[in-house]
């Protein structure tokens, strides 16, 4: 499959880089063609690996991946151009942090709305599924780096994109029955408020690869 990586940071990076070791053809993109990051990611990273502007790497992506900074991701979809996201699942990881504060970071939108809602209604057609923001990268890609089970969400409105998604989760080693659907993208509230007790319990434990396990 050709995935649009949208972001150049540590998310991008390697969901690009999981992406590419599964087979799948990748580019990643930022804010302008040549990026320094996006760059050494692709050279250094497999001929199925390149990198373009957001709207190069939508237009290639037959899935897209939201890997932006929070504050700049609509901007960022709409660089990417309505367009290029129309039909396609946009696999959405962003949280809506507030880092004006300091530490920790404050949300800027919770309770009544969320990033994954924002960013529905301005790109109504693209298939939004909220997904992997509740825990660090490595954890998102790999989640045996976690001994023993726990749970990855995801949310959205189109089921079949959902689908989708849970089949790109298992393909990183989530097992099925730890892929928890939230149901409609007004689930993205909860997945975003639950950062604060991940950024309470993880500087708690001064480790950032831990997760929650629901327990019915
Ligand atoms: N770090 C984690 O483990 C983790 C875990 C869960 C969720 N998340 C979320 O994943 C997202 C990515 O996090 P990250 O730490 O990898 O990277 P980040 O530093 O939050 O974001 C980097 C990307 O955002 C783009 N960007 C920043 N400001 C922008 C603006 N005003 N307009 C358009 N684009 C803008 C940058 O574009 P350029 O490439 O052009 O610079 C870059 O591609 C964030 O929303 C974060 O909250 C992170």
């Amino acid at each position: 499959m050709r995935v649009g990586v949208l972001g150049t940071g540590m998310v991008g990076q390697g969901q690009a880089s999981r992406l590419v070791s599964l087979g799948h053809e990748v580019m990643m993109g930022s804010r302008a063609a040549g990026n320094e990051k996006a760059v050494a990611w692709a050279s250094g990273a497999s001929p199925r690996a390149s990198e373009g502007t957001f709207a190069d790497a939508a237009a290639f992506g037959e899935m897209v991946v939201n890997a932006t900074n929070g504050e700049g991701s609509i901007e960022a979809l709409a660089a990417a151009g309505a367009g290029n996201l129309a039909g396609k699942v946009l696999v959405d990881i962003s949280n809506p942090l507030d880092h004006s504060g300091g530490f920790p970071p404050r949300l800027f939108v919770c309770n009544t709305d969320s990033l994954g809602e924002q960013i529905q209604r301005a790109f109504p057609e693209a298939r939004v599924v909220k997904t992997m923001n509740t825990v660090n990268i490595n954890v998102q890609v790999d989640p045996s780096v976690i001994p023993g089970r726990h749970t990855m969400f995801l949310c959205g409105n189109d089921d079949a994109a959902k689908a989708d998604v849970r089949a790109l989760l298992l393909s990183y080693g989530w097992p099925d029955e730890d892929v928890m659907d939230l149901g409609d993208i007004t689930g993205s509230r909860a997945m975003e408020m639950n950062i604060a007790m991940w950024l309470r319990a993880a500087s708690t434990l001064n480790n950032w690869g831990i997760n929650i396990k629901i327990v019915p």
